[in-house]
């Protein structure tokens, strides 16, 4: 045998045995065994380096560090799940995937449907790309549409395979799943980090989070990761077709090499998701892995395409948590945190208590009136809560525990910050208390505030907004207070002269941040209206914005009336946006933001307007299965709204509407950069239309 045959059959071997290892949790050889065969492997590509390659078996020790991930973008979104804690939540999802089935004639009303229930692994979700077997990228989730390039770091995971078992599998897949670490793998990890006096990690999750978002693979190839795959993004120029349901397409996971949760189950109904909900909360504890609730899935892969998704979650889908953890501490004292519109939010110091995973200190109180309610007393002993990643709570006290030198708190009637007064004004909520009172106290102070301006300025850097990194709240609070920065736009202007007036900022630290700065200018308008920070205009809100006007002008310009064509928009964040909008100092920030070179592609701009009547002229190519409509209906559609409809991708067509099991067209799409969008979209882009055009037509 030729030493390039004998490296084909040692690799196989070893990806066989990490399959039987990490997927099939059944070893076929000791470790002994396995690792002459990698020893052998490795000898023969040193012998040969003409024969190495990026997927062999050894090449897992992890590549050269990076200097920064690179973004990726998801051929589809990774979405988020709906949540549900209690029984009748569980019920109605089941009843609206029961009615919106039958409205299609999918199923008979009172007939149950089958589920798919899985554990909820409670780690970072990845996603994997395949190319013909082998793994080409792997990014983390991000913010859903675009996350972080982490191949290096995901290569050298060995339960994620290198190349895919069997040969059923199709040419391009995207899988996705969840990186974690066993617990017993999280232990053994911190008794060493504790004999090596070393820094502890807190708990599986963020050990994982850490491991895996680290720049030099070398060290992520030293930390015991895990992959297990619940899913599938994209799979296409398949020959041997897909299975029909999902349970099926999880063990046609595993048997192309992946880790898939053992404790995955086919129920029936309401009562076979509850019962299997009793069963895992029991087995808990047991579990190789920390889970924080069960996900439902409609088990039928085309039921699932018919029910389709609302805004970024499926219909088909529930993860149906577990109840979050309490545990008992002291309150110290009780301080005020102002937020980012003035907000005064009094938060619990407490004696660090270890609950959800993580030594908690402070805790949220809400407001005054959840203080009253909750009758909190500084000296209270109280219970504290904590789910994932949830800001913890305090969720009662235990009077009998009273001491007598317990004090009521009361909100100051100044702002602790700036000394403003403070105001009571309606909760966006409209929520008052038992006698009327609007509950929400703020300071009236506004930009004039430094705690408001700090917390302004560390929106429109954070991740999902400008995404400026290392702006965090040590650098803000000294650009703050040393009156070097006041307003967004003043970031644009700083230098290395200014920065080096900062205690604690190295040279190096200082170039990183202004590089990181200049980066941030290009940018996209949804991100941009985002990082505003307009009162209740969040992510998705700024999103729909972009997308409906297109231009910042015309977001600008718009009146009431325009705002509340747009999808998110009710009166008060209407509202909200025009007061903004017509406030000059916003004005001059905007302005100067622009004039420093903060810009967002002509193209994007053109695909965000797209909703501007935009499916007149425009060139649609249809395929997959659409959620609700079939293909025939939304081909009349786009030509009765003056479109036009054909049946192959080139470079003049303008979208690709792609359903379930799209195929060859959609990759195409992708290979020429064609704008890709779902059924939702383009439905959008249809009632936008006459509509919301401007001057046009
Ligand atoms: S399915 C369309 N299945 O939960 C949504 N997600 O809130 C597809 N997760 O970030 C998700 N275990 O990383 C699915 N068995 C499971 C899961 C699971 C954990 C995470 C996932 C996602 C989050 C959704």
């Amino acid at each position: 045998m030729s030493a390039g045959d004998r490296v084909q059959v040692l690799r196989e071997a070893i990806e066989r045995h990490n399959r039987a290892y990490y997927a099939l949790d059944a070893p076929l050889i000791g470790d002994a065994e396995y690792d002459r065969l990698f020893a052998e492997l490795q000898a023969l590509e040193a012998e040969h380096p003409e024969l190495l390659s990026v997927d062999s078996p050894t090449q897992r020790v992890g590549a050269a560090p990076l200097p920064e991930f690179a973004a990726l973008t998801h051929a589809t979104p990774m979405l988020s799940l709906n949540n549900a804690f209690a029984d009748d939540e569980v019920a109605a999802f089941d009843r609206r995937v029961r009615e919106g089935l039958a409205s299609v004639g999918a199923v008979e009303l009172g007939n149950e449907v089958n589920y798919s229930a899985e554990p909820k692994f409670d780690g970072l979700a990845v996603s994997l790309s395949y190319q013909d077997g082998r793994l080409l990228r792997g990014a983390t989730r991000g913010d859903g549409s675009t996350g972080e390039d982490v191949t290096a770091n995901l290569r050298t995971l060995r339960s994620i395979p290198l190349r895919l078992q069997g040969s059923d599998w199709p040419a391009v897949l995207e899988v996705r799943g969840e990186v974690l670490m066993l617990r017993s793998d999280f232990a053994q990890m911190n008794e060493r980090q504790r004999e090596k006096g070393e820094k502890e990690f807190v708990n599986p999750r963020n050990a994982a989070a850490g491991s895996l978002r680290q720049l030099d693979p070398r060290i992520t190839a030293t930390r015991p990761l895990r992959f297990f795959a619940y899913g599938v993004g994209v799979a296409a120029g398949t020959t041997a077709g897909l299975p029909a349901t999902h349970s099926e397409l999880l063990d046609r996971l595993a048997a192309w090499g992946f880790p898939v949760a053992r404790e995955r189950r086919r129920v029936l109904g309401l009562a076979g998701l509850l019962t299997y909900y009793a069963e895992i909360g029991r087995q808990r504890s047991a579990l190789p892995y920390d889970i924080d609730g069960v996900v439902y899935k409609v088990d039928e892969l085309a039921a699932q395409a018919r029910l389709g998704f609302v805004s970024r979650a499926p219909r088909f889908a529930l993860a149906h948590k577990f109840a979050a953890e309490e545990a008992e501490t002291e309150l110290l004292d009780i301080s005020i945190q102002v937020g980012r519109t003035g907000a005064l939010t009094p938060v619990a110091r407490l004696k660090p208590v270890f609950v959800g995973g993580v030594t908690v200190i402070n805790a949220t109180l809400h407001n005054e009136d959840e203080i009253r309610r909750k009758d909190v007393h500084i000296g209270d002993t109280v219970v504290v809560r904590r789910a994932g990643d949830v800001i913890p709570e305090v969720v009662r006290v235990l009077p009998e525990k009273r001491p007598a030198a317990a004090r009521r708190f009361s909100m100051p009637q100044n702002c602790p910050v700036c000394g403003s007064s403070v105001v009571r004004s309606e909760d966006e909520k409209g929520e008052r208390d038992v006698k009327g009172v609007a509950v929400v106290a703020r300071c009236s102070g506004g930009l004039y505030c430094p705690a408001q301006r700090k917390q302004a300025l560390l929106h429109f850097a954070s991740r999902r907004a400008m995404d400026i990194e290392g702006l965090g709240d040590k650098l803000v609070e000294q650009l703050v207070d040393n009156a070097i920065v006041r307003t967004p736009a003043d970031l644009y202007q700083l230098g290395v002269v200014a920065l080096a007036k900062l205690e604690r900022l190295a040279e190096k630290s200082a170039g990183n941040l202004l590089a990181a700065i200049e980066k941030s200018k290009q940018t996209t308008l949804a991100r941009f209206i985002y990082a505003l920070g307009i009162r209740n205009v969040g992510e998705a809100t700024a999103r729909e914005l972009a997308r409906h006007f297109g231009a910042l002008e015309r977001l600008l310009a718009a009146d009431e009336a325009q705002l509340l064509q747009v999808p998110e928009v009710g009166p008060i964040v209407a509202q909200g946006i025009r007061q903004f909008c017509s406030e000059p100092h916003n004005q001059t920030v905007i302005e100067q933001l622009r004039a420093a070179g903060v810009s967002w592609s002509e193209s994007e701009a053109a695909a965000a307007s797209a909703g501007v009547g935009a499916v007149a002229g425009k060139v649609f190519v249809l395929t997959g299965a659409l959620p609700t409509l079939t293909r025939d209906a939304a081909a009349q559609l786009i030509i009765a709204a003056g479109g036009k409809v054909t049946a192959s991708v080139s470079k003049k067509t303008d979208f690709v509407v792609a359903g379930a099991e799209a195929g060859s067209k959609l990759e195409k799409a992708q290979l020429l950069g064609v704008s890709v969008i779902d059924e939702g979209q383009l439905l959008a882009m249809l009632q936008a239309g006459p509509l919301a055009a401007p001057e046009s037509q």
